[in-house]
């Protein structure tokens, strides 16, 4: 039984990570990127299905200003963050992003492929909940699985992304594995439903930060 909703359990989840989704490490450096331009000083940060804590990691090699809270729903995954993350001075929360009860308390808020195991409406209470925990011209940043605009470049995108599972060194079994979870374990929505949907959670400016293979980032301010 898996300790958290990803494909792979806590203790195998940063090893299996890399070779599953293309570009990993990207998405954390683009992230880094991009708050490096906004010029936050001291800036509250909220990493919501933070997983084992890498983003974070990353963050503090960097600088060491930032002031973290970090949240997931699976407590394993939790524990492996405040392992990566000893010595730090971070709050750690037990919480699923509907969870998520802060009012105006961060200037940023992430989500790295924390979402796309909600349904619709499950989503877009998730994403209020950022928005409800940014302060005002806080950044949210959303990474995650997405659907292409027609089943038919889905299904390219899907061989696409089957081959680089093969080339990065997943048999068979765990390839069908992963391409099953689509629409029953993760339910990704396209590009274009993203932004409707941040639109509608009352963000005032939504774009693109990175898209590759069958992955997207979106920031949004608040
Ligand atoms: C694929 S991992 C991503 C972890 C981390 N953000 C990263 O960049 O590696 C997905 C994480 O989302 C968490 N998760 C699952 N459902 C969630 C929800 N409703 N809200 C927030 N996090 C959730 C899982 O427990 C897991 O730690």
């Amino acid at each position: 039984m898996n300790d958290n909703k990803a494909a792979y359990n806590s203790t195998i989840y940063d090893d299996k990570v890399i070779h599953v989704l293309p570009y990993y490490r990207e998405y954390h450096g683009q992230i880094i990127d991009l708050v490096k331009n906004m010029k936050l000083k001291e800036p509250d940060w909220l990493d919501t299905g933070c997983g084992t804590g890498t983003l974070a990691r990353r963050v503090l090699e960097d600088r060491s200003d930032v002031k973290f809270t970090l949240c997931d729903p699976s407590e394993k995954m939790l524990e492996k963050a405040k392992e990566k993350l000893a010595g730090v001075d971070a709050r750690f929360f037990n919480l699923s992003s509907q969870q998520l009860m802060f009012a105006s308390e961060f200037d940023i808020v992430t989500a790295v492929q924390s979402h796309h195991y909600l349904q619709r409406e499950e989503r877009k209470d998730a994403v209020l909940k950022c928005y409800h925990a940014l302060r005002e011209n806080g950044v949210f940043v959303a990474f995650e699985n997405i659907r292409m605009s027609t089943d038919e470049s889905d299904a390219i995108a899907l061989s696409r992304w089957a081959q680089f599972l093969k080339d990065h060194g997943c048999d068979e079994e765990e390839i069908e594995m992963q391409i099953e979870r689509r629409g029953t374990e993760v339910f990704p929505i396209t590009i274009e439903e993203h932004i409707k949907l941040l639109r509608e959670c009352g963000f005032r400016s939504v774009d693109i930060l990175w898209t590759s293979y069958l992955q997207a980032g979106f920031w949004a301010l608040k």
